[in-house]
C-alpha cells in the first residue's frame, strides 16, 4: 500500500521516536504520530509524505496502551508546554534513555555505555520561569473547529502558544509547570484586564497593551518576580495593576514592566521600568549565588541543573591546579562551579549580555580565577587563545542544539585535551560530534539527565578521555 496524504490507517505504535512522537509501521513504512505512546493502537490520517516516512495526525485511540495514564492537565493534548503527560514518568525516563542510546549507536556508531536517565524529583511544578503570552486571538478547541457555526476567536487569551502558531494563544484554565501561584497570577491579571478594559496585544493590527506575563521563581530563596511586558508605556496603568497584584499576592518580591513597542514577540523590552522591589531575584546553584534579572538566562530547573553540573564536575575529575576551558559558557554558571579546584577557568560565549552576566556573577561571588571571552566559538577558540591562557587539562563543552561547528570539533581533535566533558541538550548532534571526536578520544560513559519532565527533551553528559596513543 502506498500511503498518500489524506489516507486514513490504523496502526500499532511500537516506539517513542524523535520529538516524542510515537512510531508505528504500515507495510514496512514508518509512520510518526504525535500524542501517542508505545502500545497504543491508533487511527491516523497521513498529513506528510516523505521518501522514507510518513507523518500522521492522531484521529482516534482505538485501543490505549496499558501504560497510558490520564494527564493531570485538561490542556495536555493541545498545549505546546507538555506533550508527554499521558506517559507515566518512569516510562518517560525509559524513552529518553532509549532516545540517547539510539542516537549514540546509530548516528555516533559508538558502543559507549548509556546510563539510565536521571529523573527529576519534581515531575510537575519544576520550572522557575514561565513566559505566558497574551493575545486578542485565542486558539479554538477541536470541537469549535469542527462546529458548523461561526466561532468567534477574538477575546482576551492568556496562556501559551498553540504548537507552531505565533499568533494564537491557548487560553489556559490551568498550568502545572510552575508553582501554583504562577497560574493564579496569570488568571488574576486576565480577570483584572477584562474588568478594567485593558486590551491584549493584537499581533496583526499592532494595537492593544499587554503582551506577556513572565513569572520567575527561585529554588533556594523566597524571591518571586513578575514581569509585565506591554506594547505601550503607560506608567499609571501598570502601577494600578501592580498594586492590585501585590495586594492579592504578598509573595511577590519584585515587579517589572518591560516595554516592547517593536514587532518581535519577545519579553525583552526596548526599555524597562522597575515598578516594585529591587528588579531582580536571587537564587543559588551549589555554593554560588546569582542575581537574576528578568531576561537573564538561568537554568530553568534549578534542582536538576545542580545534578547536571555535579555529573559534569565528576566526569571532569578535577585536580588541583587544572586549567579548565568552558566552551559555550552562557552566564558562566558551570565555569564558577568548576572554579573551586581549578587554577583558572576560561569561558567562551557568543552572546554579549551573557558574557557581561558571567563577569558580573564572578565578581558577585568573589571568584577571581575565571576569564570570559566573547565571540563565535569557531573564530575565537584559536591556538593564540590557548597560547595566551594555557593548554587545557580539562575542557567542558555545552553547545546549543545544533552541536559544535565542524571547525571547533576539528580543533578539539588537534588540541588533545587530557579530560573532556560534553554536555548536550540534543543527543543527535552530540552523537554526530562524538563520532569524529572518538578518533582521538575514548568516549567512556554517557549519563542522560531529565531537566524537563512531561516533555521529550533530554540533556546528556559524556565523559571523554584522550586515547593513550593519540
Ligand atoms: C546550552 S547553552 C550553555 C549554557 C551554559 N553552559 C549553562 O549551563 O548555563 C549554549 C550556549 O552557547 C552559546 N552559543 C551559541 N552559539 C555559539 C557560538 N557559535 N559560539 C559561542 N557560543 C555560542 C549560547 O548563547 C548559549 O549560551
Amino acid at each position: 500500500m502506498s500511503l498518500k496524504k489524506g489516507h486514513e490507517v490504523t496502526l500499532k505504535i511500537e516506539g517513542a521516536a524523535f520529538k516524542g512522537k510515537g512510531i508505528g509501521k504500515v507495510d514496512g513504512m514508518a509512520v510518526f504520530v504525535s500524542g501517542t505512546m508505545p502500545g497504543d493502537e491508533v487511527r491516523t490520517r497521513i498529513i506528510k509524505r516523505k521518501k522514507n516516512f510518513r507523518e500522521g495526525k492522531l484521529l482516534e485511540i482505538v485501543s490505549p496502551s496499558p501504560d497510558r495514564i490520564k494527564p493531570v492537565c485538561q490542556h495536555a493534548n493541545v498545549c505546546g508546554g507538555c506533550s508527554w503527560q499521558h506517559v507515566p514518568y518512569e516510562k518517560q525516563l525509559e524513552y529518553k534513555t532509549q532516545q540517547v542510546t539510539d542516537h549514540i549507536r546509530r548516528i555516533g556508531g559508538l558502543d559507549t555505555p548509556v546510563l539510565n536517565a536521571l529523573g527529576s524529583e519534581s515531575e510537575l511544578y519544576y520550572r522557575n520561569k514561565m513566559e505566558y503570552s497574551v493575545s486578542s486571538r485565542r486558539w479554538l478547541t477541536e470541537e469549535e473547529i469542527k462546529s458548523e457555526e461561526f466561532v468567534d476567536d477574538s477575546g482576551f487569551a492568556a496562556g501559551l502558544h498553540a504548537p507552531g502558531r505565533f499568533d494564537k494563544i491557548l487560553n489556559l484554565n490551568e498550568c502545572h509547570l510552575q508553582r501554583t501561584e504562577s497560574f493564579q497570577i496569570l488568571d488574576f491579571v486576565r480577570t483584572y484586564c477584562l474588568e478594567h478594559d485593558i486590551e491584549p496585544f493584537n499581533t496583526f493590527d499592532k494595537t492593544g497593551y499587554l503582551r506577556h506575563v513572565m513569572i520567575r521563581t527561585v529554588h533556594h530563596t523566597e524571591d518571586f518576580m513578575v514581569n509585565l511586558v506591554t506594547f505601550k508605556d503607560e506608567p499609571e496603568t501598570i502601577k494600578k495593576l501592580s498594586n492590585a497584584l501585590l495586594e492579592a499576592f504578598p509573595i511577590i518580591t519584585t515587579i517589572l514592566n518591560n516595554v516592547n513597542d517593536q514587532i518581535s514577540p519577545t519579553s525583552v523590552g526596548r526599555f524597562e521600568h522597575v515598578v516594585y522591589g529591587p528588579g531582580f531575584i536571587r537564587d543559588k546553584i551549589g555554593d554560588f549565588e546569582f542575581k537574576i534579572h528578568p531576561n537573564a538566562f538561568f537554568q530553568t530547573n534549578t534542582a536538576q541543573a545542580e545534578k547536571l553540573y555535579k555529573i559534569a564536575r565528576d566526569y571532569a575529575e578535577l585536580e588541583d591546579g587544572d586549567v579548565v576551558y568552558d566552551l559555550y559558557c552562557g552566564v558562566g554558571t558551570l565555569s564558577l562551579f568548576m572554579s573551586q579546584k581549578a587554577s583558572k577557568v576560561v569561558g567562551i560565549e557568543l552572546v554579549e549580555v551573557a558574557v557581561e552576566n558571567a563577569k558580573f556573577n564572578a565578581i558577585e561571588n568573589s571568584v577571581e580565577n575565571v576569564s570570559f571571552i566573547k565571540g563565535d566559538m569557531k573564530d575565537v577558540f584559536t591556538p593564540e587563545i590557548v597560547e595566551e591562557f594555557g593548554a587545557p587539562d580539562v575542557l567542558i563543552t555545552d553547545p546549543p542544539r545544533a552541536g559544535m561547528h565542524p571547525d571547533v570539533v576539528a580543533r578539539l581533535c588537534e588540541l588533545k585535551v587530557p579530560r573532556m566533558v560534553y554536555v548536550s541538550c540534543e543527543s543527535s548532534t552530540m552523537a554526530r560530534d562524538l563520532k569524529i571526536l572518538s578518533e582521538v578520544y575514548d568516549i567512556l560513559e554517557i549519563q542522560p539527565v531529565d531537566m524537563f519532565p512531561q516533555t521529550y527533551h533530554v540533556e546528556a553528559v559524556a565523559k571523554l578521555r584522550l586515547k593513550k596513543n593519540a
